[in-house]
């Protein structure tokens, strides 16, 4: 964990309530852990993970949800942002050698990073990506230059109609391990299908960083803080 003040380069609408943030001085990170950053004239940090990092540049993908993640996208370039980094534990990227990545809406965003670390170890991922519609699709041409990439939305305007489950069930990947991360509804119905896993679950988070046990989930082993032993879990410890 640290603290550390990034530069904004860019801040711009992808889709429909989706905005990609990128930012410059922050320390190298792993694929799958997350960031808090601290969005001007709000109190509590806000948690996002990480969709990409190359050379001090960390890109966060966010979808607007209340007045934090609004304020967010009048955010201008040059702008300096206090940022905590390197927060969780993150996707354990060598477990798999048939990897599924599969993202459903705003859950996506750590994906990319992970599937960028898969392809440098000459694993290529297959991608399932769901969304609720056509108009909130984001970074489909980026997954698409590192895996066999397929789609569901709720409404059938892009790719198939239905969820993740739909392609997943109708395409027979070929796959030893997944990476997921989305509603929870959709982590459900993908730990009823396979538990040969790992899922990235959000919280409500208060403190961040394991000191308030605000972010507390039920596993097999007992409790657990989604902020100091997650975001990322075994898909079979989750109760
Ligand atoms: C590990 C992790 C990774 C995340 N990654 C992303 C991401 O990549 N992109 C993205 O768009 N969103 C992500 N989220 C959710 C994001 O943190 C919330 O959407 C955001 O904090 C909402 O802030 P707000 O002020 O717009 O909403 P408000 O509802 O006004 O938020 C009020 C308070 O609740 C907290 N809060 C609200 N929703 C959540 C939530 N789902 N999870 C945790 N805290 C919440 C906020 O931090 C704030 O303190 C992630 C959450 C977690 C825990
Ligand atoms: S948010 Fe405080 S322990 Fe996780």
């Amino acid at each position: 964990m640290i603290k550390e003040k990034v530069r904004i380069v860019s801040n711009n609408r992808l889709s429909d309530g989706v905005y990609e943030l990128v930012l410059d001085g922050a320390s190298k990170v792993d694929c799958g852990q997350f960031i808090e950053l601290t969005i001007p004239g709000f109190y509590l940090n806000r948690p996002f993970s990480v969709a990409d990092y190359e050379n001090g540049k960390l890109t966060v993908l966010y979808k607007i949800l209340g007045e934090g993640t609004l304020a967010m996208t009048g955010l201008k370039e040059g702008t300096y942002l206090d940022m905590i980094n390197g927060l969780g534990n993150g996707f354990l990227v060598d477990r798999a050698e048939k990897p599924l990545l599969v993202g459903g809406g705003i859950g996506i965003a750590p994906l990319y990073y992970l599937a960028k670390e898969l392809v440098k170890r000459g694993k290529t991922p297959t991608i399932v990506l769901g969304y609720r519609t056509k108009n909130e699709v984001f970074y489909l041409k980026e997954f698409e230059k590192l895996g066999v990439t397929m789609v569901a939305t709720d409404d059938g305007t892009l790719g198939l109609k239905g969820n993740v489950l739909t392609v997943i069930k109708a395409s027979e990947i070929d796959f030893d391990y997944y990476y997921a991360c989305g509603p929870m509804v959709m982590l459900n119905a993908l730990k009823e299908y396979s538990t040969k896993g790992e899922i990235s679950l959000e919280a409500r988070m208060g403190c961040g960083f394991g000191a308030c046990m605000g972010c507390s989930i039920m596993t097999t082993s007992g409790t657990k803080r989604v902020c100091k032993e997650g975001p990322v879990f075994d898909a079979g410890e989750v109760i």
